[in-house]
């Protein structure tokens, strides 16, 4: 099938690759020359396992092309999938600005009859608004479609090469038949494509992250009470995860939710709940949670510092929102850091793929370390923030003799705390049993 994908960010290369690779003839088309220029050479500006190797391989067997022409990407197309950001508005909402934009050209370079996909995650209603922007000046008939992208970064191309399931809102037989033609390599081993009316496919999209923030912010709120009747938050995740009405996924605790999408989709369906006049009280307390969660980290630095956060230099390790990626949107690192600085700490921080997006973010407001273990050089305290692989079982003994005080915050609950406690650190993670209840216990 002929298809064009616009905007080719996270999303629209994972889908563009994906779909080049079951082969189909992709053009991927974006308004950022830069960045289209560097995928013309296969090199990737995102980090995203897998990836690479499919772009390269596909763009040399011609099955998929880059291109700034988004016009010419149009034409010839018999799907064009919209997958451009919409990022937050001043009141929340998600901006349709560069949506519509697409669907303005859609209309005036389309050469025959399209289906539209809006791959974005878009309010409902949005694809009633982009049918009536390309029905201004469309020659040829179109049929509009809502196909909602679950991938997670750090797993892109597998969530979309082996999906758990397709959402297809569509308003007619033609884009039904279509998009099942388009999806059926990826769903072979029996994995649903759901149909429905476009109006609950978008709206699919939202109320599934929103329950994904709802299930962590509800559990770092677990964890902050845990800490206090001095109960341990991971055998409390663990007694309920197994339970088969809730299962285990999203259930640890952290730092607080970041991305690109959880922050700015809870925000866009609370806006969405505010114009129809309903109430979604669930989703203000699952985002005060959240920024509270983001201070957690350096409220447990400076007690383990017994305030004297002035002067103390900081190491961190992790940058990225999750482990996996290099995406920095929202990530509580930075805040984290913005509040490190403010009380006027010095940060040398690590990550394995993030570093070159942070130095974008922070410049030389804090120093990057070239190996984890540098960042511990002469540092006051340790504050992990991502769950990155290779922090998983460091050496410990080399990580207390860099240290200049043996203090570790572990935001994700990595280590053990008898352990941690038993090498002669100052060790807090979140939700687990403080010291004074371990020796109690013991
Ligand atoms: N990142 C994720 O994990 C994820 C997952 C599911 C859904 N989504 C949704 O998918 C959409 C895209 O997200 P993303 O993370 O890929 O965003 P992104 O910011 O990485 O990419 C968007 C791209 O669109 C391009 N663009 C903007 N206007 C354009 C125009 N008029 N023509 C052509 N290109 C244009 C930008 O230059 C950019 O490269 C968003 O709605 C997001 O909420 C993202």
């Amino acid at each position: 099938m002929q298809v064009a994908v616009i905007g080719t960010g996270y999303v629209g290369l994972v889908v563009g690759a994906c779909l080049a690779e079951t082969g189909n003839d992709v053009v991927c088309a974006d308004v950022d020359a830069s960045k289209i220029a560097s995928l013309r050479e296969n090199r990737i500006p995102i980090y995203e396992p897998g990836l690479e190797n499919l772009v390269e391989r596909n763009q040399t067997q011609r099955r998929l092309s880059f291109t700034t022409d988004v016009a010419a990407a149009i034409a010839g197309a018999e799907v064009i999938f919209i997958a451009v950001g919409t990022p937050p508005d001043e009141d929340g909402s998600a901006d349709l600005t560069h949506v519509l934009n697409v669907g303005g050209m859609i209309g005036r370079h389309m050469t025959r009859e399209v289906v539209i996909v809006t791959k974005s995650t878009v309010p409902v209603g949005t694809a009633a608004r982009v049918r009536a922007v390309v029905s201004r000046e469309a020659k040829y008939p179109f049929h509009m479609c809502s196909n909602p992208e679950f991938l997670k970064e750090g797993a892109a191309v597998d969530d979309f090469m082996k999906p758990d399931r397709v959402v297809l809102g569509a308003e007619s037989d033609h884009a039904r038949s279509v998009m099942a033609e388009l999806y059926a390599p990826f769903v072979r081993t029996g994995r649903p494509i759901i149909f429905m009316d476009i109006s609950s496919a978008e709206m699919t999209k939202y109320a599934a992250n929103a329950m994904l923030a709802t299930r962590i912010s509800f559990m770092n709120e677990i964890a902050a009470l845990c800490e206090r009747v001095g109960a341990d938050v991971d055998l409390v995740r663990k007694g309920i995860g197994s339970d088969s009405r809730i299962g285990p996924s999203f259930l640890f605790p952290g730092p607080g939710y970041g991305g690109s999408c959880f922050p700015k989709d809870v925000k866009a369906l609370m806006r969405t709940a505010q114009e129809y006049g309903a109430t979604l009280g669930v989703l203000d307390a699952v985002e005060q949670a959240n920024v509270r969660q983001k201070h957690r980290l350096f409220e447990k630095l400076e007690a383990a510092l017994e305030g004297n956060v002035r002067g103390a230099r900081i190491a961190v390790w992790g940058l990225a929102f999750k482990p996996n990626t290099d995406d920095m949107r929202e990530a509580p690192s930075l805040s984290l850091i913005e509040s490190l600085l403010a009380a006027g700490a010095s940060v040398t921080a690590h990550d394995p793929a993030a570093i070159e997006e942070t130095r974008r973010k922070l410049g030389d407001l804090i120093r990057y370390a070239e190996s984890n273990y540098d960042a511990l050089e002469g540092a006051d305290a340790l504050v992990i923030v991502t769950d990155w692989n290779e922090y998983r079982h460091p050496d410990f003994n080399r990580m207390k003799s860099s240290l200049r005080r043996p203090i570790v915050i572990d935001g994700r609950n990595l280590y053990s705390g008898p352990r941690m406690r038993s090498l002669g650190f100052v060790y807090d993670s979140i939700g687990r049993v403080p010291a004074m209840v371990e020796m109690v216990k013991a």
